[in-house]
């Protein structure tokens, strides 16, 4: 056993539905701790980023619509990094199969989920599959100082002329 970060989305359809407490609820019982947390509001780029490996797939647009809130009418995703021994896992077990009809019920997915009349998997949240896509998605997602524990490299740098908003 490693220690291991993980990527998960509670996705429109999640927060729309109120369901955020309940899902962080079951993701508690992993007794995995939170390095990091941000409400996002996901651009175009970004979806397709993170879904990059799909993208030839036959629900590739519907995927990027649903995760971009056009479905809910809730612009914006709970973005979350659990940290700990087997955390890949640990998460992929409480949310269930991807495919919601599959789902066990007592699972995130298996309670919440649905699949739409248009076919999209409405699961209501993401999990990073393996190692490898953990990686990838949490450096998508997240800056290393938002994060509270690290366990990918950082280094140090200093940016000239960069714009941020600040409190007027
Ligand atoms: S997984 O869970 O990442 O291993 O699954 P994978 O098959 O690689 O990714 C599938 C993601 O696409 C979403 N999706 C669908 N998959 C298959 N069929 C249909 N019709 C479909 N509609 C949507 C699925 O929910 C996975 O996204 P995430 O965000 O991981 O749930």
């Amino acid at each position: 056993m490693s220690v291991e970060q993980t990527l998960v989305l509670i996705k429109p359809d999640g927060l729309k539905k109120s369901l955020t407490g309940n899902i962080l609820t079951r993701l508690s019982e992993t007794r995995l701790e939170i390095a990091g947390a941000r409400i996002v509001r996901v651009t175009r780029e970004l979806a397709e980023e993170h879904y990059v490996a799909l993208k030839d797939q036959p629900f590739f647009q519907g995927l990027i619509a649903y995760i971009m809130g056009e479905l809910h009418e809730r612009r914006k995703v709970m973005a979350l990094v659990y940290h700990g021994e087997d955390a890949i896992k640990k998460v992929r077990e409480i949310c269930g199969a991807t495919n919601p009809e599959e789902a066990d019920p007592l699972t995130i997915r298996g309670g919440y989920g649905r699949i739409t009349t248009s076919g999209i998997y409405e699961n209501a949240i993401h999990a990073s599959a393996n190692l490898e896509e953990a990686e990838r998605e949490i450096k998508l997602w997240f800056y290393p100082d938002e994060l509270v524990y690290h366990i990918y490299s950082v280094q140090e740098t200093e940016l000239k002329d960069v714009k941020r908003l600040v409190w007027a």
